[in-house]
């Protein structure tokens, strides 16, 4: 396993909020991570990172227990993580704002790699612009940008696709994958639209009341799950 979450407990001040959550990751996979508004997603994912203290239960990344190890550090072990409404400076050039992404890492670029201008030729007409100014969609490319620039393991993406308009939503969607492809990252992607999460990822994750209540293949994620868990 590449990630491993043991009962993992997180609480907002007295206010529990992830209640024993378990989950595997194997080198590879694409995951969604499911589930309907204020389930725990987001606090999954940032206590992933380090961002949130985990109360109990352990996280197990690469053969190392990281539950108590720092932000900045799990960067360099090789976690990178895109926030949920993307977090761009606005500004700073996206060059800038690449280069943030920079200093994450353990190999330090002394410019950015071409890969990256591979992975989003859009960036590359626009670099002097403030990040800011761009669009919405054009933002998100930036923020996946700014996090392969520590070179990761892994990704931890929260909704990519909030906000954005359909055309660009599958231009990010062939990205993501090439990038699980061609340099082997492994990827977990919170996501509302299930269809999405079905042509993207191979397992997904549901989760409820901070827990994760269901898993498996996405080609298993049957309409009754999606009925029980996922529908508004
Ligand atoms: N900083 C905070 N302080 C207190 N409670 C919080 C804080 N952030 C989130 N919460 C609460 O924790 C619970 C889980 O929130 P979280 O943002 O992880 O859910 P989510 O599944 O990502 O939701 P969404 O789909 O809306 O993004 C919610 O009840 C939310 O109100
Ligand atoms: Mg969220």
């Amino acid at each position: 396993m590449l990630l491993e979450l043991t009962d993992v407990t997180v609480s907002y001040g007295q206010t529990p909020v992830l209640f024993g959550v378990n989950m595997a990751i194997e080198q590879g996979d694409i995951a969604c991570l499911l589930g309907r508004n204020g389930v725990g997603k987001t606090t999954l994912l940032r206590s992933v990172i380090g961002l949130n203290k985990v109360m109990s239960g352990n996280i197990v990344f690469d053969a190392d227990n990281i539950t108590k190890v720092p932000t900045f550090k799990r960067a360099r072990y090789g976690i990178s993580y895109i926030p949920q409404g993307r977090e761009i400076i606005p500004y700073l050039s996206v060059l800038d704002n690449l280069k943030l992404g920079m200093s994450a890492g353990q190999k330090k670029y002394r410019k950015i790699p071409d890969e990256i201008f591979e992975f989003f030729p859009m960036l590359k007409q626009h670099l002097t612009r403030q990040g800011g100014l761009l669009s919405g969609g054009q933002q998100q490319q930036l923020a996946i940008a700014r996090g392969l620039m520590s070179n990761p393991k892994i990704m931890l993406l929260d909704e990519p696709t909030e906000g954005i308009q359909p055309s660009i939503v599958q231009e990010i969607e062939e990205t993501l994958k090439r990038i699980n492809r061609e340099k082997g990252i492994t990827l977990i992607v919170v996501e509302q639209k299930v269809d999405f999460a079905r042509q993207l990822a191979q397992k997904f994750f549901i989760m409820e009341k901070g827990a994760v209540v269901a898993n498996g293949a996405t080609a298993d994620l049957s309409d009754d799950l999606v009925h029980q868990y996922l529908a508004i």
